[in-house]
């Protein structure tokens, strides 16, 4: 696991955001570009960020969405589209709207509306499937280490299914509800942590002071159903985006290690 501290907020959203920039353009010139590049994305504020550096880019003509393939981590059951707190508006609000050229067509979110959740959920599946999976999901994390929808003790192998929401989180997220945990659905739908897991990279934001314990038990805990995104720890291709905010809880010799390694490596 790659772990990248950065100095600020918006620091991390611009090294993701050419992270993700610089995935695109090369499998766009290289013989893959046949099929589109495939892209998970989430909701939150943690990623607001990166997507204002990616509408920059592509404004600036610098970065094409056009051969781009994007599905979303989740959506609240029962808000319509409409809702501006549903992850449809959201998605639109701060980031599909202001691309020059991304396809309506290639845009993928769970539908919170649907009369059939589980069949909504196996077709987001299988449609993930028949493009060949996604190239790179792009995450953040709660407080409690959940990604996606995955509440800790969600199964380490789950698939995109329906998910019930942990009163801390509805706590936590009530402040886009006029700050009443009742008016926050109580259930969502959302990929898997083995959905997430079968992506060829994965990128996760993680910043600010509130997210220090998640981020110590992402990278130095254990792998463990309660810190659902420490399952990373397993992939070949996490990479950690943070801030020196979110470093708090990380042990001196595991914050040097990182600052010393990453030195080396390129974007
Ligand atoms: C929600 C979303 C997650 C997101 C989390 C953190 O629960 N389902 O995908 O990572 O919030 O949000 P924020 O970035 O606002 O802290």
């Amino acid at each position: 696991m790659r772990v990248v501290i950065q100095n600020d907020y918006d620091k991390m959203c611009k090294w993701a955001a050419e992270y993700i920039k610089n995935r695109i353009i090369a499998h766009n010139s290289g013989e893959q570009a046949v099929r589109p590049f495939v892209l998970g994305l989430p909701t939150g504020s943690s990623p607001i960020g990166v997507y204002q550096q990616l509408v920059r880019m592509n404004r600036a003509g610098e970065l094409s969405f056009a051969n781009v393939v994007t599905f979303n981590m989740d959506e609240y059951l029962g808000l319509p589209h409409e809702h501006d707190q549903s992850y449809w508006y959201f998605m639109h609000d701060n980031f599909f709207d202001h691309l020059v050229d991304m396809k309506p067509e290639h845009i993928n979110i769970l539908n919170g509306m649907t009369e059939d959740p589980e069949a909504e959920c196996r077709a987001y599946e299988e449609k993930i499937a028949s493009y060949g999976g996604i190239d790179l999901f792009m995450g953040g994390i709660g407080v409690d280490g959940h990604i996606a929808f995955n509440e800790p003790f969600t199964s380490l192998a789950s698939r995109t299914g329906v998910r019930n929401l942990t009163t801390d989180t509805r706590i936590v997220n009530s402040r886009f509800f006029g700050n009443d945990p009742e008016k926050v659905p109580s259930q969502a739908l959302s990929v898997g942590v083995g959905t997430v897991f079968d992506s060829k990279e994965v990128l996760i934001l993680i910043n600010g002071h509130n997210k220090a314990r998640a981020l110590a038990a992402t990278v130095e805990g254990g792998v463990s159903q309660k810190w659902t995104c420490s399952a990373l720890q397993y992939h070949n291709g996490a990479i950690i985006a943070c801030d020196e905010a979110a470093c708090g809880e990380l042990t001196v010799d595991t914050y040097k290690y990182f600052l010393d390694i990453e030195k080396r490596e390129r974007l």
